[in-house]
């Protein structure tokens, strides 16, 4: 992601179809989010990437490495506007990115429960479902249940070797 990229990423980020999904939920303004921007800048193991397909921009993804760097949480979106199976895409060749790229030896995920499209998005991957948390808004009333996932490098590559994924 680039500064030319701040503008389009807003617009998907407060798409009410991706905006449901986040844990923060409320409109991002312009301000919030070219501060979020230039404080991720300022964290080398915080990347944003701008997910392309023959050049149109069709999705968002960030890690945030932990632990030594080996580790990473993930987060993601598609345009809202983009084809159909363009998840798919931009999965497959963002966690090859995570475990090429940056070197990491394992990716996590976590979904709200009521998303069921990123949760069968991470089974489909082979993440695997490793706890369930209850988790607090700070800013509203209710706890919301958290479904966290794992995806090891090892079991990523043993899964790609000879399988030809369809979706
Ligand atoms: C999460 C997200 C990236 C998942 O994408 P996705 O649903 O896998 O997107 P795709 O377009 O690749 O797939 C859509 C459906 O078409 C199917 N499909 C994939 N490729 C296909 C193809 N070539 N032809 C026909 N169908 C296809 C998929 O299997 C999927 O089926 P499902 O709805 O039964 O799961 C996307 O829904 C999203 O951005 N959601 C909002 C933000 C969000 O929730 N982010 C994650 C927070 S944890």
């Amino acid at each position: 992601m680039t500064d030319s990229d701040l503008d389009m990423v807003l617009e998907w980020r407060n798409h009410i179809d991706v905006r449901k999904y986040m844990f923060t939920q409320h409109v991002i303004s312009w301000v919030e989010h070219k501060s979020w921007y230039e404080r991720c800048l300022k964290i080398p193991t915080k990347h944003l990437l701008v997910f392309q397909l023959q050049g149109t921009p069709h999705g968002f993804i960030s890690f945030s490495q932990i632990e030594g760097g080996k580790i990473a949480d993930w987060g993601f979106y598609t345009a809202p506007i983009a084809p159909r199976g363009t998840g798919q895409l931009l999965g497959k060749e963002a966690i090859n990115f995570a475990f090429t790229n940056l070197g990491l030896c394992k990716i996590c995920g976590q979904a709200l429960s009521y998303n069921e499209k990123s949760i069968n998005f991470h089974l489909r991957f082979g993440f695997q479902q490793e706890k369930i948390l209850r988790v607090q808004d700070l800013d509203e009333r209710n706890a919301r249940t958290v479904i966290c996932f794992g995806l090891l490098k090892n079991d990523w590559y043993m899964n790609q070797k000879g399988k030809v994924y369809v979706g």
